[in-house]
């Protein structure tokens, strides 16, 4: 374990806050992950993953357990598929990209989505028609409260949109170090469902898409819409798009044209939170040193020296003109520490 006090978070966070940490530990094994929450008495430290869903909105008094867990290991392999165990720390693309390399399928549609492998199901990663509960198969957690290790199958881990167990009744609970996924070998699920990657596809003239070709789609789209947070600071959705019900969405019709929309479920409505916020005209709007992306008015970039109380501000003015315009109150997608 590596312990920096009184550090610099501004490489640890996406979003490229200046932040300072008074107590910074990376860990590298459950060991020293254990072995940490015995020396602090189990006291609820912050867990920092890739930092690529987290805005600090200011300096940082808590233990930070910074995860650094690698590895991807093949532990059971069929004819069929390949069970693949991967340590927390490891970076979410890279594992996409070995998968693809060795032509296992599953993860191609969540090709360059930041973050790491552990952060990964707390949130149950989705993009273009995919989500990480597809391919999971278990994850190895650690209790903050005992320091006990607990295997999560994925049917005890109740995924939804954008969330699981991790993020509700178990939120702040468990340090994920290990997460396990099922991937195939041969008659790969192709899912090109997605609009904008069926017209990428067509543009192509691919019409049997292999998992290859569905990544670099993919990372065309991503790439021609997301800033790159190297270049341009930010953690991609700021808000989730909002889930309202059909007679809500019908009244809502009535004053708007025109809304894009998903039907969810037979009394459910999720309409995009950009559109919401475009209609508010803050896209493309620059605020001292924020404001949201020119290609996509979901995403709050930092244009170059933001504190994290200057986004969390503005994110507030974002929220206030939706609620204000529609009646509908955005969720941060982002974790506010
Ligand atoms: N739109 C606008 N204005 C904009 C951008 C989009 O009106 O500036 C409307 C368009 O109608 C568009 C619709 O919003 O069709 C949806 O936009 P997009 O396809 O970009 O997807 P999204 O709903 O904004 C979600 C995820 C992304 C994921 C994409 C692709 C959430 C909160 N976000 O975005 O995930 O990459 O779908 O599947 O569900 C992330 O979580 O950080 C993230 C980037």
């Amino acid at each position: 374990m590596q312990k920096i006090n009184n550090t610099s978070l501004k490489n640890y966070n996406s979003f490229g806050i200046d932040a300072i940490s008074s107590s910074f530990n990376i860990v590298n094994s459950e060991l020293e992950i254990t072995s940490f929450l015995k020396e602090t008495n189990y006291t609820q430290p912050i867990i920092l993953g890739g930092g690529t869903n987290i805005l600090f909105k200011n300096d940082v008094d808590k233990d930070i357990l910074k995860i650094n867990l690698k590895g991807i290991k093949i532990y059971n392999e069929t004819n069929t598929y390949v069970d693949v165990s991967v340590g927390a720390g490891e970076i979410w693309d890279d594992l996409v990209k070995w998968s693809i390399a060795k032509n296992y399928g599953g993860l191609q549609n969540l090709s360059l989505i930041p973050g790491n492998v552990g952060s990964a199901p707390i949130q149950n990663i989705g993009a273009y028609g995919v989500e990480l509960k597809e391919t999971f198969l278990n994850c190895r957690a650690i209790s903050i409260d005992s320091g006990s290790i607990k295997v999560f199958k994925n049917n005890e881990c109740k995924f939804s949109y954008r969330s699981s167990i991790f993020k509700e009744e178990l939120k702040n609970k468990y340090i994920i170090s290990n997460v396990t996924f099922r991937l195939s070998k041969k008659d790969h699920q192709i899912n090109f469902s997605y609009e904008p990657l069926r017209d990428n596809l067509i543009k192509k003239n691919i019409s049997i898409p292999t998992i290859n070709d569905i990544s670099n789609s993919v990372i065309e789209i991503r790439s021609s819409k997301l800033p790159d947070p190297k270049i341009i600071g930010n953690c991609g959705s700021f808000f989730k798009n909002p889930i309202i019900s059909k007679i809500d969405f019908k009244n809502l019709n009535q004053k708007e044209k025109n809304i894009p929309f998903f039907n969810i479920s037979f009394n459910e409505i999720k309409i995009p939170a950009a559109w919401l916020i475009e209609k508010c005209g803050f896209k493309g709007l620059r605020e001292g040193n924020t404001g949201t992306h020119n290609k996509h008015a979901l995403i709050i970039i930092n244009l170059g020296n933001a504190t994290g109380k200057e986004i969390f501000d503005f994110s507030q003015k974002i929220k206030k003109a939706v609620l204000r315009k529609f009646n509908i109150l955005l969720e941060e997608e982002v974790n506010i520490i």
